[in-house]
């Protein structure tokens, strides 16, 4: 037991899934896993504990937000023994080649600041994903015919921003899109020799201000779930 997870050792798999939302943790164990065991619900931040094709996995909410992604992934790494840190969620569009319901696999994940920056001081350090989860992740989108782009995201504090201006630099930068917790996750996967990835989905663009509908959202999450487990266990 943790402060944030209730489950006991050996109850979480060394590889674990992390959407935003707990709901669709919970969603995504009941959906995807084999016999999905609830291990946690601290706060209501479900995680789940089932198989995929034989393999154990973990779903577990990471809330939203760099700092409350970094309660959960420590507590994972440091006390579970993860070994593979999946994100998955949704993210805002920042060019026009992205569409709404594209996915997006995250090489890098550039920010304004993060939980590490007390850390790393004055160095500028590069987040980025684990290489072999990346190229995995990229087979397996490619397999199901998703619409995949690889590259550099933006890992933004605030969802409400009053600063266009850092949007508007992203998107010159080739930025494909914008979420609040990647670049977190990268620098702790890094810090602890873990292996990280995010995998989004395009949830609205900032570009044109279309949103993905609310029916639509599920089977557009189903897709990147799959495409995370997949390169989990390939
Ligand atoms: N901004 C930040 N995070 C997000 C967004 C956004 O527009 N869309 C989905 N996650």
């Amino acid at each position: 037991m943790t402060p944030h997870i209730a489950a006991k050792a050996g109850d979480i798999a060394e590889t674990v899934l992390m959407p935003g939302d707990p709901r669709r943790a919970k969603w995504a164990a009941e959906t995807f896993l084999k016999n999905p065991v609830l291990v946690n619900e601290v706060r209501g931040m479900f995680g789940f504990t089932g198989e995929y094709k034989g393999n154990r996995v973990t779903i577990q909410g990471s809330g939203m937000g760099m700092p409350s992604l970094s309660i959960y992934a420590n507590e994972l790494i440091k006390f579970y023994g993860v070994e593979t840190l999946i994100r998955i969620g949704s993210c805002g569009a920042m060019q026009e080649s992205v569409k709404i319901r594209d996915v997006i696999l995250a090489m890098t994940a550039t920010s304004l600041s993060t939980p590490s920056r007390g850390i790393f001081k004055e160095i500028n350090f590069a987040p980025c994903a684990d290489y072999g989860l990346l190229r995995a992740a990229d087979d397996a989108a490619q397999k199901r015919g998703a619409s995949t782009h690889v590259g550099g995201i933006y890992s933004a504090d605030v969802f409400y921003d009053e600063r266009p201006d850092l949007n508007e630099l992203m998107t010159r930068h080739g930025i494909l899109g914008v979420e609040m917790e990647a670049a977190e996750l990268y620098n702790l996967a890094a810090r602890h020799g873990k292996r990280a990835l995010a995998v989004l989905t395009v949830s609205d663009h900032l570009l044109t201000g279309e949103a993905l509908p609310s029916e639509d959202r599920e089977s557009s999450f189903g897709e990147m779930v799959e495409i995370a487990l997949e390169a989990a266990f390939a």
